[in-house]
């Protein structure tokens, strides 16, 4: 566990769609969590290809792809201590219905394939920076300082 490491998380089509993008980026900035990169973007099939290899064999595969590439997305690289599993347990489980409220998923989503959010793998290691390298050029993302004064305790 690293002070800095980053970790790539998207607020999917249907965020952007339902105007839940500030409320995600609200939520982990509230936690902490230091916003390292963001990019509003299309993603085309190629790349959706890429990011959900692992999945290309599922029987949902297609249906994701085709989620995925339905509308604008925000991509972006949030940075913290232990950030992959923080925004993982943030987001809740995959499936929103079995979500815990409290959780972006568990308090915004109800259907499994759309699931508001995406946050790289914690349990499979070097995900979160292949997934990174997948969407950002290194100059894209942004290296300061955030104040970890305890303003307000
Ligand atoms: P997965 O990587 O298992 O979940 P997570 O997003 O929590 O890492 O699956 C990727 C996405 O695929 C998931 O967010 C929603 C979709 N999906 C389905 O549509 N049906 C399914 O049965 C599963 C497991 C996932
Ligand atoms: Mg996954």
């Amino acid at each position: 566990m690293s002070n800095d490491e980053r970790t790539f998380v998207m607020a999917k089509p249907d965020a952007v769609q339902r105007g839940l993008v500030g409320t995600i980026i609200s939520r982990l900035e509230e936690r902490g969590l230091k916003l390292a990169g963001a990019k509003f973007m299309q993603i085309d099939e190629e790349l959706a290809n890429q990011h959900y290899a692992e999945h290309q064999d599922k029987p949902f595969f297609d249906e994701l792809v085709a989620f995925i590439t339905s509308g604008p997305v925000m991509a972006m690289v949030w940075e913290g201590a232990d950030a992959t599993r923080q925004v993982r347990q943030m987001m809740g489980a995959t499936d929103p219905k079995e979500a815990q409220p409290g959780t972006i998923r568990g308090d915004f989503g109800l259907d499994l394939g759309q699931n508001i959010i995406h946050g790289s793998d914690h349990e499979d290691p070097g995900a979160n920076e292949r997934e990174i390298d997948l969407f950002f050029d290194e100059e894209e993302l942004v290296d300061y300082e955030r104040s970890d004064e305890p303003w307000v305790y």
